[in-house]
């Protein structure tokens, strides 16, 4: 195109005047699409690995006063103007052990979220439950009425020395009684935790889990590789003794395993660590916070995404209580996100999710991700680490339970070795 000099139209804006359109007006005053965690910090007893924020509780008035500050806290949000201009997309209540509030609890924080936050049409509302009596018919019951869609269970194990050695409060066969609760409280998408490399763990007793796990058919299985964090009884017991814990090769091996026999009862891989029988039971809260999206954490020590901050509660039981009781919110620490950190975010969670579209990450940043940091994605291709097709940035399938690694790679020098202090593994 040829630029003719002519001094004819003022530019007035761009773009043009000519590409409003009246069916537009709605979309100025849609809310922006989020998700919410609550965090609800009680437990029967903690397992020596849990590094979670938790109380220890037989429940009772404790709960009642937390739910009840809990309450003051969605309160507080609800005069927000940032937080008015919100729907919830999902919902997560996690913990702890959500299930150690009554059902009572959960109405009234449901009436409260729903005060503050209209839900969209796809929303999608997560529980976690602990294999346990607390875990009754009738708060089963309460959540299926109350629109849970997903119940994540917590087994970790089927083999009953790693459950003791582990420090659960609980034995296999109480996990098979409560995934016979949430199956006659008509939940039709259950995932269940299992943990890799747990003390006294054997080949053996890994492969019968997976394999009973499987046999009972939840929609999702989920593996996490057990991490010996400083907070924990764990960390305590190993300092001396690190050798008794299964070794690094060990526990990729059966993780591996585990993969393959999975895939082959019909199970895929949606991200680095999630098997799941059908497209449908990949569970967007996981998904959107894990592509970065903004997430608005309520409770004891939870974390929040939100307007391109990320920031933390109070992890102290009394200042919790007592800022808000003076109507603040328990806020205690906070990092605005730059541009730069934005990109990098964004590049980081979808590589641990295996994936980076190319077109969202231009929706996202006007840039396409070949021209952002093309030195490490060279390094990385040139490994056979990662690939770049052209919809997509994506680890190689051989790789996946490396994606942790590969996403830490995009992590800038100085944050690279950065992360909670912990007990290696040996290879
Ligand atoms: C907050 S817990 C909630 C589930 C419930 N409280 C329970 O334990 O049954 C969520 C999951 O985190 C995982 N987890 C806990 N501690 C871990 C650790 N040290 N390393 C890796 N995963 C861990 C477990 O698989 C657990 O099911
Ligand atoms: S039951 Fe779950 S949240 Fe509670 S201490 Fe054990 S792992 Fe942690």
């Amino acid at each position: 195109m040829e630029l003719t000099l002519k001094r004819e139209t003022f530019v007035t804006t761009y773009p043009p005047y000519s590409v409003l359109s009246a069916k537009n007006v709605s979309t100025i005053w849609e809310r922006r699409p989020i998700n919410v965690y609550v965090h609800l910090p009680f437990c029967p007893k903690r397992c020596n690995f849990c590094y979670y924020r938790i109380e220890e509780s037989k429940g009772g008035d404790e709960v009642t006063a937390y739910v009840n500050v809990l309450l003051q806290e969605i309160a507080l949000l609800r005069d927000k103007p940032e937080i008015q201009s919100c729907s919830m997309q999902t919902l997560y209540f996690g913990g702890g052990t959500p299930t150690m509030l009554s059902s009572e609890h959960f109405i009234q924080i449901m009436e409260a979220l729903e005060q503050v936050f209209p839900k969209t049409p796809d929303f999608e509302f997560n529980v976690e439950v602990r294999p346990g009596g607390e875990a009754t018919q009738e708060k089963l019951d309460t959540l299926k009425r109350l629109g849970v869609h997903r119940v994540s269970i917590g087994v970790q194990s089927l083999d009953d020395v790693v459950l003791k050695e582990n420090g659960r409060n609980h034995l296999s066969n109480m996990f098979y009684g409560t995934y016979e609760r949430v199956r006659q409280a008509g939940f039709d998408w259950v995932n269940c935790d299992i943990m890799s490399g747990m003390l006294h763990e054997s080949e053996e007793s890994w492969k019968s889990t997976v394999r009973l796990l499987s046999e009972i058919r939840p929609e999702n299985i989920s593996i996490y590789k057990m991490e010996v964090f400083f907070n924990t009884k764990l960390f305590r017991k190993l300092r001396q003794n690190p050798d008794m814990l299964v070794s690094d090769d060990a526990e990729a091996a059966n993780f591996r395993w585990a993969r393959k026999f999975l895939e082959a009862e019909g199970y895929f891989m949606w991200n680095n660590s999630s098997f799941v029988t059908s497209p449908k039971y990949i569970h967007k809260h996981r998904q959107n916070v894990q592509y970065g999206a903004e997430m608005l954490g309520i409770g004891l020590s939870s974390h929040s995404y939100f307007l391109d901050s990320m920031f933390q509660n109070t992890a102290d039981m009394n200042e919790y209580v007592e800022k808000i009781s003076k109507g603040e919110l328990p806020i205690s620490r906070s990092y605005k996100l730059s541009k730069q950190d934005q990109i990098t975010r964004y590049i980081v969670m979808s590589l641990k999710n295996l994936t980076l579209s190319r077109e969202h990450f231009i929706e996202n940043f006007g840039l396409d991700i070949t021209s952002v940091l093309p030195a490490k994605i060279e390094e990385l291709t040139s490994q056979g680490l990662i690939h770049l097709d052209e919809k997509q940035l994506y680890i190689d399938p051989e790789y996946y339970d490396f994606a942790d690694d590969v996403a830490r790679f995009f992590y800038p020098e100085h944050l690279q070795e950065d992360m909670l202090a912990h007990i290696s593994r040996k290879g």
